[in-house]
């Protein structure tokens, strides 16, 4: 049974990001004593299912000055979203001040707080971009860090956070994989064409391609809060990796689809741009030290993972409209 990090009325959880997949299904687990922060003034606490508070915070300055009283755990989520819209110069600025910015605002606000109030632990998200593209090698975290533009903003995402390190803060960085989830995401995004018998391998469909189960990511997260010999990089990727080929065919079989066609490289840098280095990289990553604490995740295997995502989930809207599953 995994160790997991629960929100009380002693030690709270402060999560950012709380209206993003990941945040929503932690606030869901923490069970309603979390504080929740968005940059959107108008959202309202009763919207956020599992916040008992919402702060509004723009990612930028420092905290609220009483944002972090009662604080044990603070769970760091927010950023701009990676593979969504072309990256244009603002765009790139946007995606690494969101997160190299707000994990420094994050520490300067810890700084304020008096050394024996201050939260114990900060689990902040980082990225399995962080290996870049390394082929069949098997990416543990003491693998060496990659460079490019997506690389260097989580290794400068992760040198922030270590920095709470300094003010008595144990920090762990979870090096995320595709997170797979019925709300939204990745497999979201993949759902229509399969379902139209349209899916199809990416480029060689030879890259491996990390994922991983909300449930477990949620699971990691609290795991992390609450394991004290955990610091520094977890990678946070299911245990059986799989190529895109061999993703592509397991969610195939999951909507009861053929798919067996292939996406060119070409077409998808012509339809993507620079996000297509991103569903191109081929990460072999491997949960190796969360393995090593005693981490046992709820989808190990991807075949009972896709059914688990999908159950109860209705074939998607248009094809519906289509007639085929009426
Ligand atoms: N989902 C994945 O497959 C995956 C994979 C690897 C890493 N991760 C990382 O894990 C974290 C959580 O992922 P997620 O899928 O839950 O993300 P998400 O659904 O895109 O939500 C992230 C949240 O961040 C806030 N945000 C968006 N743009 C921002 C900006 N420019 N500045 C400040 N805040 C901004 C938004 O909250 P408000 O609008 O309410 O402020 C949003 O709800 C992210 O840091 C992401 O990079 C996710």
């Amino acid at each position: 049974m995994n160790e997991r990090w629960e929100s009380t009325a002693q030690g709270r959880a402060l999560v950012t990001g709380a209206t993003g997949l990941v945040g929503r299904a932690l606030l869901r687990a923490l069970g309603g004593n979390a504080i929740a922060t968005t940059r959107r003034a108008s959202t309202q606490a009763g919207h956020l299912e599992g916040a008992s508070e919402l702060v509004t915070w723009d990612a930028v300055s420092t905290l609220p000055s009483n944002a972090l009283s009662g604080v044990d755990a603070i769970f760091h989520l927010a950023g701009e979203p990676v593979a969504e819209g072309r990256w244009t110069d603002a765009k790139r600025q946007r995606i690494r001040a969101s997160r190299t910015g707000s994990t420094r605002a994050l520490v300067r606000s810890i700084e304020r707080v008096d050394v024996g109030a201050r939260p114990r632990v900060l689990v902040c998200a980082s990225a399995v971009g962080i290996y870049g593209s390394r082929g069949d090698e098997v990416l543990g975290e003491d693998a060496a860090p990659a460079e490019g533009f997506l690389a260097d903003v989580c290794r400068e995402w992760e040198a922030e956070a270590a920095r709470a390190e300094s003010l008595g803060v144990r920090v762990v960085s979870l090096r995320i994989g595709i997170v797979l989830a019925k709300e939204g995401g990745a497999l979201a995004k993949m759902l229509t064409p399969f379902e139209l018998g349209l899916g199809a391998a990416l480029g060689s469909g030879a890259q491996w391609m990390p994922w991983i189960h909300v449930d477990d990511v949620v699971g990691l997260l609290r795991f992390a809060a609450a394991t004290a010999t955990l610091r520094g990089p977890v990678n946070a990727a299911a245990p059986e990796t799989v190529t895109n080929a061999e993703f592509t065919r397991a969610l195939g079989r999951a909507v009861h689809r053929p798919a067996w066609l292939r996406a060119p490289r070409f077409a998808l840098e012509l339809a993507l741009g620079e996000v297509a280095a991103v569903v191109l990289a081929s990460q072999r990553v491997v949960p190796k030290r969360a393995q090593g604490a005693g981490f046992e995740f709820a989808h190990p295997t991807l075949d009972e993972a896709l059914a688990a995502t999908l159950e109860g989930k209705p074939p998607s809207k248009r094809f519906r409209a289509a007639g085929r599953f009426a």
